[in-house]
C-alpha cells in the first residue's frame, strides 16, 4: 500500500535540502507526499538545535501530533535532524510514542528503518558518532552526506536549487551545537559537485546556492591537488544553463584576496555575501572563540569594498551573550552602523547545553535586556537597509523571477504581483505574470522599504499587450 508521507522543516537551508534529499528518497520508495500530519502515514519533523525555541516548537508540535497517535497507533512519528543527533534516546523519553530518531549524519537510513517499524520490530534510531567518541576520521565517516538524486518538484522553485558542498564545521564558536549535530568539517568531492550542478542545470534551474557552515573554508584534497573555493567556483562557472550562482555562509577568517578576486571575475557568481560578524566587541569575540577581532573583519570589510565595491554583505549578530555589557552591545551598533549591512540576523543568545560557554559562562544578561538589544539591533539594521535600498531607486535591476509574491491574492488574474531576487539577493516584487517565473528580466526600481524593492517590468511582456 502507498504510504503517505508529511514533512515539517524547521533549521537552516541544510535542513531545506535534507528534507528535498529525504523526501525524493522517500518518493523512489513509492511514498507519495501530503499536506498535513493528519492525512498522513508518516509524519517526519526535520529539527534544528541552535536555539532553545526551535527545539521547544518541536516537542510541542509532538504533543499535539500524540493524539492523533493515540487514535490511529499504525501512524509512525519520526524525528530527524541536528535534535535528533544532539538528544538522542531524550527524545524517546520524552515523547515515548516517536518511532524513529535519526542524525543528519543518517538520513539514507528513512526508508529501510520506517520499513522495520512498520514490521513490527519496534523503535528505531541511527546516529552518528559523538566528537568525544573517536578519532576524528572515524567519527567524520560516521556522519555521511546524503546527496541522493533530486527531485524538481520538491523546491520551492525549479529554477533554484541548494547544493551542499561541505559538511559539518570545526570551529567549535562556543555558544553552537553545529560541530557536534554535523561532525567534523568535510569538503564534498569537486567532481561529484560539478556533475550535481549539471544535472541540476538539465532540471531547468538557472541558479545555485553552495551550502557549508564556514562555506568560503571549503577545501578538499585528493591525489595531491588541493581544491578551494575559488577553484570550485572556476569550476561551476563553466556548467551551462547556471546563470548565478551564490553561497552560504562565510566564516570571516577565510574570505581571501583570492575568493573576493574570483567573485569579481566570474559574472555568473552573485556579489552577495552573507559573512556574520556576531559581535562588535573584541572581549565577547573572544568568549565567543570566533578567531578574529574586529580589527580583522574590518580588514576584511575593507578588502570587500576595495575588490568588489558593489557587493551586498550581511550578517548575523548574537546579542546578550555571556557577560555582554551596554557598552559591548553598543559596540555591535556601531559596527552596523559602519559597515551597513544589507540585512542582518539578529539572534538573542540561548544556552545549549554541551557548548563550551554553557560550562564556562554564566548566562547573566536578562531576558529583557536581550529583547530590548535584539529591538534595539534590528531597528538601527532596518533603517540603514531601508536608506541602502534607496540609493537603487530610479535604477533598473536584473531579478531572477521566483514567483507570485505572497500578496499576490489570485494567482491567475491577468496581472499579479510577482517576486523574485537581485544578484546581489535583494528580493524585488512588481506587476507582472505567472509566465515570468524562471526568466531573468529587468525591472525598474520606483520604491523601496527594508526589505524589498518595488519595481516595474522594463521590457514590455509581448504576450501580455492587448489583453
Ligand atoms: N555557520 C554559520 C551559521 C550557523 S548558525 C556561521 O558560522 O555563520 C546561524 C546563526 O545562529 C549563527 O550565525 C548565530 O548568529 C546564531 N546562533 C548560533 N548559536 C546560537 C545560540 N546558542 N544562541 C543564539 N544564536 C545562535
Ligand atoms: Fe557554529 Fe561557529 Fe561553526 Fe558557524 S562557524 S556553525 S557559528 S561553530
Ligand atoms: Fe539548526 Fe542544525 Fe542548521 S542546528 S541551524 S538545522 S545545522
Amino acid at each position: 500500500m502507498t504510504q503517505r508521507v508529511y514533512i515539517k522543516t524547521v533549521g537552516c537551508q541544510m535542513n531545506v535540502l535534507d528534507s528535498e534529499m529525504v523526501i525524493a528518497d522517500l518518493k523512489r520508495h513509492g511514498y507519495t507526499v501530503v499536506d498535513s500530519p493528519e492525512e498522513a502515514d508518516c509524519v517526519l519533523y526535520n529539527t534544528c538545535s541552535v536555539r532553545e525555541h526551535a527545539e521547544e516548537k518541536v516537542y510541542s508540535a509532538l504533543g499535539k501530533i500524540r493524539l492523533s497517535k493515540d487514535k490511529h497507533p499504525e501512524k509512525t512519528i519520526g524525528v530527524m535532524g541536528c535534535m535528533a543527533q544532539k538528544d538522542q534516546e531524550l527524545i524517546f523519553k520524552r515523547a515515548p510514542y516517536v518511532d524513529l530518531v535519526v542524525g543528519p549524519g543518517q538520513l539514507h537510513t528513512i526508508p529501510g528503518l520506517l520499513d522495520k517499524v512498520r514490521n513490527g520490530e519496534g523503535r528505531q534510531m541511527a546516529v552518528s558518532l559523538s566528537r568525544k567518541d573517536d578519532k576524528q576520521a572515524v567519527v567524520a565517516r560516521s556522519h555521511e552526506t546524503f546527496d541522493p538524486l533530486r527531485d524538481p518538484g520538491m523546491r520551492p522553485t525549479p529554477f533554484q536549487a541548494y547544493l551542499r558542498i561541505q559538511i559539518g564545521c570545526d570551529k567549535f564558536c562556543t555558544y553552537c551545537v553545529v560541530p557536534n549535530t554535523r561532525g567534523p568539517e568535510q569538503g564534498r568531492a569537486p567532481q561529484q559537485i560539478l556533475s550535481e550542478a549539471r544535472v541540476l542545470a538539465e532540471q531547468g534551474c538557472r541558479e545555485i546556492t553552495l551550502l557549508g557552515q564556514t562555506v568560503n573554508s571549503y577545501k578538499h584534497i585528493a591525489d595531491g591537488e588541493t581544491t578551494d573555493m575559488s577553484s570550485l567556483l572556476e569550476l561551476l562557472h563553466e556548467v551551462d544553463g547556471i546563470d548565478r550562482i551564490k553561497f552560504v555562509t562565510n566564516y570571516p577568517k577565510d574570505m581571501t584576496e583570492r575568493l573576493l578576486v574570483t567573485v569579481r571575475d566570474l559574472p555568473k557568481v552573485s556579489p552577495y555575501l552573507h559573512v556574520p560578524a556576531q559581535s562588535g566587541s573584541d572581549e565577547v569575540l573572544k568568549r565567543m572563540k570566533r578567531g578574529y577581532t574586529i580589527a580583522d573583519y574590518m580588514e576584511m570589510f575593507e578588502r570587500i569594498e576595495r575588490i568588489l565595491p558593489e557587493a551586498a554583505v550581511s550578517s548575523d549578530f548574537i546579542v546578550g551573550f555571556c557577560g555582554e555589557t551596554d557598552e559591548d552591545f553598543e559596540k555591535s551598533v556601531a559596527l552596523v552602523e559602519r559597515c551597513r549591512f544589507k540585512n542582518s540576523f539578529i539572534f538573542q543568545y540561548s544556552v545549549r547545553p554541551g557548548t563550551k560557554a554553557s560550562e564556562r559562562f554564566e548566562d547573566d544578561v536578562p531576558r529583557e535586556v536581550k529583547a530590548e538589544r535584539n529591538h534595539r539591533l534590528l531597528d538601527v539594521q532596518n533603517r540603514i537597509a531601508k536608506e541602502e535600498n534607496a540609493k537603487l531607486v530610479g535604477k533598473d535591476v536584473q531579478v531572477l523571477v521566483e514567483g507570485p509574491s505572497k500578496k499576490a491574492t489570485d494567482p491567475n488574474a491577468a496581472v499579479v504581483q510577482m517576486t523574485g531576487r537581485t544578484h546581489c539577493d535583494r528580493i524585488v516584487v512588481f506587476d507582472g505574470n505567472l509566465r515570468q517565473a524562471g526568466q531573468l528580466l529587468d525591472v525598474h526600481v520606483d520604491d523601496v522599504s527594508s526589505h524589498t524593492l518595488i519595481g516595474r517590468v522594463k521590457t514590455v511582456d509581448v504576450v501580455t499587450i492587448g489583453l
